[in-house]
């Protein structure tokens, strides 16, 4: 195999992953499911998932790639035994899946880009206000307007012509600038609507939904807040896919891959946590019921409902970016999955890059079709897709690095570290045993939830 080229620049591959990780995830999927899980039970619960398994297991993927320089299908068939390469195949699944729905997600924030231009949220939002009765906001039935029928299926149309066409292209310059202008832009805006959202009347009230765990909650609740904390785990940092294999498999040996796996997960984790200091006042100053009634009537929306009510009362210009960027942001996480993708069909299947991202596009928007008809649908490809599909895939790469190739792995994690000391055994150790034990246990309380 010809010598393999790594990032053009040092923190290339930094800002490559980033590009991955942050995303819908932190933006659209993080205030929904931790609305759904109560509030701040499920976000103590995720944000110790965040640490003490996604950090070990960023690196578990680091290592297998930056150790074969090859795809995750082709790093399994190298390092272990034959039957490892199946592995792939979990892969290549959980991608179409998750992009399918991914990509009309996207499609929505690309609307909301557009009302903002076009109609303004004050006129988009304010067309509702006759219909809203107590149980619903005008905001929420503009989101129900969004989310499904025609509007829902062009824009799905639209996010994945783009993504295939940039994949189609193979340009990764773009990208790489994307994420140095996005990720910062993306701080600035989030930061800007927090405070702002500080000075709501249901500022407090969110909160403390938000921040102030109830451990009798966590008790009572832990078979269901663990498949989902952890599947909003793994999916945020686009982790238990393989995506991290690839990107790590064209970095140089003198990376310290800790590190850059501690950047990574707390950019992703800083962009989630300010975005719940945003949704949390918002949707508690809108809800008439502080018990939360309201909150819980359209989770899947709860970003959009949220944000388009507070534009009716700050300049449109501020939505106007918000989604835009976010459209963006979702743009470099869905190349991620689709590259993916093509690399597969590339190095497997001797396929050329353009009909591969074609057919493979083509699939993954066929896929998310009926999600543009009904919400059910997104509900189920994304349960399934992230608290079993993701968990399977880190529970198998967690016994693959811990119990197949743990000398191989120390070795590799050792690289680009100046005094490594005990840190590395007590990882594999971490790896070979807590690890697989908690990620088995949640893989089948998440396969019995669904
Ligand atoms: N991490 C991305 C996000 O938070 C989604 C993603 C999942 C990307 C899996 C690649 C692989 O939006
Ligand atoms: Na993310």
């Amino acid at each position: 195999m010809a010598q393999r080229e790594t990032w053009a620049t040092r923190t290339g591959f930094i800002l490559a992953a980033v590009g991955s990780a942050v995303g819908l995830g932190n933006i659209w999927r993080f205030p929904f499911v931790t609305s759904e899980g109560g509030g701040a039970a499920f976000l103590l619960v995720y944000l110790l998932f965040i640490f003490l398994i996604g950090f070990p297991a960023i690196l578990v993927e680091f290592v297998i790639g930056r150790r074969t320089k090859l795809n995750p299908v082709g790093a399994l068939r190298e390092l272990g035994s034959g039957v490892w390469k199946y592995v792939g195949y979990v892969f290549f699944v959980t991608a179409f899946v998750i992009l399918s729905y991914y990509s009309v997600v996207a499609g929505w924030f690309v609307r909301y880009f557009i009302i903002g231009v076009t109609d303004g949220y004050d006129d988009a939002v304010g067309q509702y206000e006759g219909e809203a009765g107590d149980d619903t906001i005008p905001a929420e039935l503009l989101f129900d307007s969004v989310a499904t029928g025609l509007d829902s299926i062009l824009f799905h149309t639209l996010f994945m012509l783009v993504t295939i066409g940039i994949v189609a292209l193979g340009v990764r310059k773009g990208i790489e600038l994307a994420v140095k202008v996005m990720v910062p832009s993306l701080i600035v805006l989030l930061v800007g609507l927090a405070i702002w959202a500080a000075t709501l009347p249901g500022a407090s009230d969110g909160y403390e939904y938000y921040l102030s765990p109830d451990f009798s909650e966590i008790a009572a609740n832990w078979t269901t807040l663990l498949p989902a904390a952890a599947g909003q785990a793994f999916f945020t940092l686009s982790l238990g896919m393989g995506v991290m294999i690839v990107y790590a498999s064209y970095v140089g040996e003198d990376r310290n891959l800790a590190k850059d796996g501690g950047i990574i997960i707390g950019f992703d984790t800083a962009i989630a946590l300010l975005v719940g200091l945003i949704v949390f006042p918002i949707l508690l100053t809108a809800t008439p019921d502080p018990d939360g009634e309201l909150l819980f009537a359209s989770p899947i929306g709860a970003i959009f409902t949220a944000v388009a009510d507070a534009m009716t009362e700050v300049p449109d210009v501020l939505g106007l970016l918000f989604f835009g960027v976010v459209a963006v942001a979702a743009l470099s996480s869905a190349i991620s999955i689709l590259e993916f993708i093509v690399a597969y069909l590339m190095d497997e299947h001797g396929f050329e890059r353009r009909p591969a991202a074609l057919l493979a596009g083509g699939s993954v928007f066929a896929l998310g079709v009926p999600v543009t008809y009904d919400l059910v649908f997104l509900e189920l490809f994304d349960y399934f897709a992230d608290s079993v599909l993701l968990v399977l895939g880190a529970l198998l790469l967690v016994i693959f690095v811990g119990w197949v190739i743990p000398d191989a792995a120390l070795d590799e994690v050792s690289k680009g570290v100046d005094d490594i000391g005990s840190a590395g055994a007590a990882w594999i150790w971490a790896v070979r045993i807590p690890l697989v034990v908690v990620l088995a246990i949640t893989l089948a309380l998440g396969i019995v939830d669904y």
